[in-house]
């Protein structure tokens, strides 16, 4: 088992494509690290560069202690599963999945031709890990099969078993979820996760998918134009999101964002117009009074004042706004609301009276607003 390291590496595609610009990231021994961000970004450019399949333009690569830039991708003892699993079409499951063990014994297996017995234990060993593995994956009973007699989630499980029969250092899987349904998605994500917590075999997860990052990842990584934008635990980014990027990009619906000053007149307010709130006298939006900042809201800090809400309504924190529309969500409403200058979403819990067309009272919880500078984007805190 081991961690990977990224240090300093930029990849140029031709004269002047960054698709991955100086990446700093350790992803430690065991961890399941998500790499997500828009489209381009450059996750999938950092994935293959970990398996040797693209060769970085400036940097190190580290698989645990020990430097792969010059390893050929055969030798660094990791698997990959691509969205795109190709599986052998005129093999069957078994023989799908023993492939690549086979294929790695054979060099072994050549040179110890000399000791009759050995030929007879590889292949036994082959047989009990394929069906080990086919086990862990609930596909024992199809074994037999060839890939198009599979259903989609079948035939990506048996992708994964492909991967996790090998027992690699460290597993890279580039959205390996993306062609099934909704449904398999949620189970395919929880079974994933249960197969790392009994391996324990390092993983590097990409996806462009926010929830899936958030629901899989111990460590989610956000990239942007190639530039990792925040490092940290789920929660950590959600709740403390380094930049306006970061904060718009986790999280649905997304974070609203109001363009503001902060004022100074006794308290400390930040003043988007017909909404403002105080700020505790401490925080550091003080050093930006007089200057632009961008206010952020979540959905989910907006309440029906009229409810039960975990904040209490006040003079301070509420605000009145007009309901646009409202779509029922199952639990909850995701209500478009209008302050008279600014658009707003709100998750309302499903109780509310409130009416599409109507004004009501919205309560906001102070203690989850953002500020960020509008000029570098990035949160003040
Ligand atoms: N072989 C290549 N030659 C030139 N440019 C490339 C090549 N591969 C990728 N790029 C460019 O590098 C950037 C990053 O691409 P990459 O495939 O890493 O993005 P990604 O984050 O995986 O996106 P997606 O979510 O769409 O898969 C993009 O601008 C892409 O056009
Ligand atoms: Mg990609």
């Amino acid at each position: 088992m081991a961690g990977v390291t990224f240090k300093s590496v930029t990849k140029i595609f031709g004269k002047d494509v960054r698709a991955v610009d100086n990446l700093n990231l350790e992803i430690r021994d065991r961890e399941f690290m998500v790499l997500v961000g828009p489209s381009g970004c450059g996750k999938t450019t950092a994935l293959r560069m970990i398996a040797g399949l693209e060769e970085s333009t400036e940097g190190d690569i580290l698989i645990g202690d020990k430097r792969v830039n010059d390893v050929p991708p055969k030798d660094r003892d990791i698997a990959m599963v691509f969205q795109n699993y190709a599986l052998y079409p005129h093999m069957t499951v078994y023989d799908n999945i023993a492939f690549g063990l086979r294929l790695r014994e054979l060099k072994g297996f050549f040179w110890q031709m000399s000791h009759l017995g050995d030929a007879k234990r590889i292949k036994e060993d082959i047989d009990r890990r394929v069906k080990e593995t086919a086990a862990m994956l609930d596909i024992g009973h199809l074994l037999g099969r060839r890939p198009k007699e599979l259903s989609g989630g079948q035939r990506q499980r048996v992708a994964l078993g492909r991967a996790i029969v090998r027992k690699p250092k460290v597993f890279l899987m580039d959205e390996p979820l993306s062609n099934l349904d909704a449904k398999l998605r949620i189970q395919t994500r929880a079974e994933l996760i249960r197969l790392h917590r009994s391996l324990g075999i390092t993983t590097v997860y990409v996806t462009h998918d926010q929830v899936e990052a958030m629901t899989m990842g111990q460590r989610i990584a956000v990239m942007k134009d190639g530039l990792l934008q925040q490092c940290d635990q789920p929660e950590v980014v959600y709740n403390r999101p380094a930049n306006k990027f970061v904060a718009g990009f986790i999280g649905a619906p997304p974070m609203n964002f109001l363009e503001a000053t902060i004022a100074l007149n006794g308290s400390l307010i930040v003043d988007a117009g017909d909404v403002k709130f105080p700020l505790p006298s401490d925080h550091p939006a003080k050093a930006l009074a007089g200057k632009p900042v961008t206010l952020g809201i979540r959905p989910e800090a907006i309440f029906d004042a009229n409810l039960n809400n975990p904040v209490a309504a006040t003079e301070q924190n509420t605000f009145e706004a007009k309901v646009d529309v409202l779509e029922p969500m199952g639990p909850e409403y995701t209500a478009y609301i209008n302050t008279g200058t600014h658009d707003l979403l709100a998750t309302i819990d499903s109780g509310t009276k409130i009416e599409e067309g109507k004004p009501n009272r919205f309560v906001v919880n102070l203690d989850a607003l953002h500020i960020f500078d509008s000029e570098s984007e990035v949160a003040v805190r």
